[in-house]
């Protein structure tokens, strides 16, 4: 029983004090949010995006910054204290910059990361460390200009590579690449891959192809598994030992080859799903809150912000959607629906 402090006879509770963390049906603590700020982006990859004719979200539906905010700082008193900017393409939203100066400043908030496809880096890296974002990860699926082109239907390759360098002056350590694996594509990429990762201090990882591409072309033969990759480095490069994992809720596996050159990671959704231990939670570019990627609902929090709701009520459809979490993502359910969102419209 509460205790009526207020004098008026009725019980008011304060949620900042009842403080309740993020935990699910299933015990796992949602500490991690994605948002994506736009579903725009400057180019195609065939994984994600349609080749012609993609429908945008009128800009009067995609949340501010200052919506953004305000959502992190409710989420944030619930535990939340990482944050990734995703997209779309981050960087294609205007003064994005602007947005993780906000956001650092967020009691409880203690890392604004990125996940850019590098195309606008060379122009903003500097300002984004000067922000305050912490981490960068950068998409890069092939490391020859033709390969490039041929997944991403634009190109940009050079700009990508002038990106990394940017960020790489600017002050950003621990940079990783992440590449989505394809079979047909990322065999022929993984001599040079492996070349990166121990000529230079990026992480390159590996992430398994996802059924969330735009043109419903995802077949599971398409999916080059990360252990096939692991043994094909190290035939090439030697063996690759495993590294400790300081936090258990990040999905990569990470090693290093057995000379001391060169981490590589690897992101299994497809071969060994790792939703037992997912933290994560998504605000969608127009504020729509999920709590997997593959997730079919999507709690409407851009209605309680525009409509000016309490924190509280806020809070309330953040536990809601996070109590109605399900335990994976099913893709090897032979009942498996695809969410009708691709992944360009989610925010990776
Ligand atoms: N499967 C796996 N990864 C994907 N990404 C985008 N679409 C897919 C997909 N269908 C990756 C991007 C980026 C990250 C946010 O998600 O390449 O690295
Ligand atoms: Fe753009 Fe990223 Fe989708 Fe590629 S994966 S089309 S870079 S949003």
């Amino acid at each position: 029983m509460a205790l009526d402090t207020t004098g008026t006879g009725t019980v008011t509770q304060n949620w900042q004090q009842r403080y309740r963390p993020l935990v699910d049906r299933y015990g796992r603590v949602h500490t991690n949010l994605r948002i994506s700020v736009t579903d725009r982006c400057n180019i195609r990859c065939f994984y994600c995006m349609p080749a012609e004719n993609v429908v945008f979200r009128p800009r009067e539906e995609i949340l501010t910054f200052e919506e953004i905010t305000r959502f992190v700082r409710v989420v944030a008193q619930l535990g939340v204290n990482k944050l990734r900017l995703t997209g779309g393409e981050p960087l294609v939203r205007q003064g994005v910059h602007e947005l993780v100066a906000m956001l650092v400043e967020v009691p409880g908030v203690e890392e604004v990361a990125m996940t850019t496809n590098g195309v606008l880096l060379g122009r903003w890296a500097q300002a984004l460390k000067q922000a305050g974002l912490t981490r960068l990860n950068i998409s890069l699926d092939a490391l020859d200009r033709e390969t490039f082109r041929q997944i991403t239907r634009r190109d940009c390759f050079d700009q990508v590579i002038e990106g990394i360098q940017a960020a790489q002056a600017a002050g950003f350590e621990r940079i990783k690449i992440n590449a989505v694996a394809i079979r047909g594509i990322t065999e022929g990429q993984l001599e040079r891959f492996g070349h990166l990762a121990r000529s230079t201090n990026l992480e390159v990882r590996f992430i398994e192809y996802m059924p969330l591409d735009a043109e419903n072309h995802w077949e599971r033969s398409r999916v080059l598994p990360g252990e096939e990759i692991r043994r094909l480095l190290e035939q090439r490069f030697g063996p690759l030992v495993p590294l400790p994992r300081p936090d258990p809720s990040q999905p990569a596996r990470d090693f290093i080859f057995a000379d001391g050159r060169g981490r590589i990671g690897f992101i299994n959704p497809v071969s060994e799903p790792f939703c037992h231990e997912c933290n994560r939670l998504r605000l969608t570019a127009e504020g729509q809150v999920r709590n997997c990627l593959f997730s079919l609902r999507e709690w409407d929090a851009r209605a309680l912000l525009r409509r000016g709701a309490s924190e509280e009520k806020i809070a309330q459809l953040v536990w809601e959607c996070v109590s109605e979490k399900l335990p994976g993502h099913g893709i090897d359910d032979p009942k498996f629906v695809r969410p009708q969102r691709a992944m360009y419209q989610i925010g990776g």
